[in-house]
């Protein structure tokens, strides 16, 4: 008998899905309609994929934000981070609620203003601001958040020439025990720069020192940061009071506080895991109560929360383009949205429902967008009910920073529309069209296409 050619063994991966010790869960319950709008409807009136923000979602989770604060402790103001999602129609709905407009940029400043938002009620953060900006937010008495001392002495410069004396405030960076720290925005606390820009601010005699600014991170998944946050803050604000005779009238607590969204990579799901806004609430109030301020002393408390009033009330559908076996034997989908417009998939591992019945057959998946690139990954393992060309998904949670940060990379953007209080379905951000995209480049001569000879 002839001896067998030896043949190298394959060994081939188990690809079960990330286990834990609760086992993995399953979200499969078809979602086949957003505030009572079928999702099919939704589909073929604006195309796929497309976004859908709920009106009712918004307005009662800012609600519930604000009843949080407000029931805890006396002076409270929001102001909407436009940064999270600018979108007209959802600014407005906040600015509508009551909240002040927050901008880090002239671009997001003058959207502000574009939306009727009084200048002495927005908020300009930020480490860049023009000479042109910051003449108009003078202008318009708006509070400027200062993030560096080039900003400073800039703005000594600009004032001393208007004769204004503008409300300022510092945003200050420190070490709250959340690593790494957001120290690059701001002054530091612990090496003293904060405390020498305040000094500073009120020697030049040519600024209104009127707050305190942090935002010390996003997605923040403990209290405690915000206590020793509103604490570093206080102590500033009560050597204001006692070494520089100015009282501050505000502390500004940024944003920062989670959604439900689970990150990429975490142990348990989000729900079980990150604070109620509740739990924020009690954490920074009880600080600024605590503190030793008078009743009639205590600052008003600012928040620009973001992510945490918008994720939630955002939905992205999507189609499916087509599945493969990928060579480790691994089910691949290839769905019509992509990172291109679901940046947050970069971090996030989206929940992600059916939005058509299906039979009980499930499989680990790899969801791929439609960009012909590799990063463009939405979920790297999910399971799903085996979903077919054509069957229609909901991607839940996508309404902090996708409509923002998204990119108009090989796929143009899509619809957005927002879903009423009454149910109504309303368009407030048109697809790119290629005459959209294409109006801002220009041509040189040479370079221009010929008629065909002879045409
Ligand atoms: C200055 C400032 N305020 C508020 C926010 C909103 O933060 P979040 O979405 O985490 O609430 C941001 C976001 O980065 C920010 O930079």
């Amino acid at each position: 008998m002839t001896k067998l050619a030896y043949e190298r063994p394959l060994i081939l991966k188990m690809n079960a899905g990330l286990m834990n010790k609760f086992g993995t869960r399953t979200e499969y319950e078809p979602v086949k309609q957003i505030d009572g709008m079928p999702v099919k409807r939704l589909i073929e009136t604006y195309g796929s994929p497309v976004f859908v923000i709920s009106e009712r979602t918004i307005r009662t989770t800012y609600r519930n934000a604000l009843r949080s604060f407000t029931t805890r402790y006396p002076k409270v103001q929001f102001a909407w981070s436009y940064k999270t999602n600018y979108i007209n129609a959802v600014c407005n709905i906040f600015h509508q609620e009551g909240s002040w407009g927050e901008v880090v940029s002239g671009f997001e400043y003058r959207k502000a203003l574009g939306n009727g938002v009084p200048g002495n009620q927005i908020i300009f953060n930020g480490p860049e601001k023009t000479t042109e900006e910051l003449e108009l937010a003078i202008n318009n008495d708006s509070l400027i958040h200062i993030d560096h001392f080039e900003e400073l002495y800039q703005l000594i410069d600009i004032s001393d020439r208007m004769n204004k004396k503008p409300r300022v405030a510092i945003r200050v960076n420190m070490d709250t025990g959340v690593y790494p720290m957001w120290d690059r925005f701001g002054f530091n606390y612990e090496n003293g720069t904060a405390w020498s820009a305040l000094t500073k601010i009120v020697a030049s005699g040519k600024l209104n020192l009127t707050g305190l600014h942090c935002h010390i991170g996003t997605y923040m998944m403990v209290t405690n940061a915000y206590t020793i946050a509103v604490n570093k803050l206080c102590d500033l604000a009560w050597n204001c009071k006692t070494q520089l005779n100015t009282v501050i009238q505000y502390i500004d607590m940024g944003g920062g506080f989670p959604t439900a969204n689970d990150l990429r990579g975490a142990y348990l799901p989000a729900k079980d895991t990150i604070p109620s806004i509740d739990e924020f609430a009690e954490a920074i109030t009880s600080a600024l109560l605590n503190y030793g301020f008078s009743t009639a002393e205590l600052p008003l408390l600012i928040l620009e929360t973001g992510r945490a009033l918008i994720d939630e009330a955002g939905y992205l559908l999507g189609s499916v383009l087509a599945n493969k076996r990928l060579s480790d034997g691994r089910r691949a989908t290839i769905m019509d949205f992509g990172v291109n417009i679901l940046f947050t998939s970069f971090w996030y591992e989206h929940k992600i429902s059916p939005a058509q019945d299906f039979t009980h057959h499930t499989e680990d998946t790899v969801l791929y967008g439609p960009l012909c690139m590799n990063i463009d990954i939405v979920r790297q393992t999910i399971t799903l009910p085996l979903l077919n060309r054509g069957d229609h998904v909901v991607v839940h949670r996508v309404g902090a920073y996708n409509m923002t940060q998204w990119m108009q990379f090989i796929q143009m953007r899509p619809n957005v529309v927002l879903i009423d209080e009454k149910g109504q379905d309303h368009l407030i951000r048109s697809a790119e069209t290629l005459e959209y995209i294409e109006q801002m480049e220009r041509m040189p001569e040479y370079l221009a296409p010929k008629p065909p000879k002879g045409a």
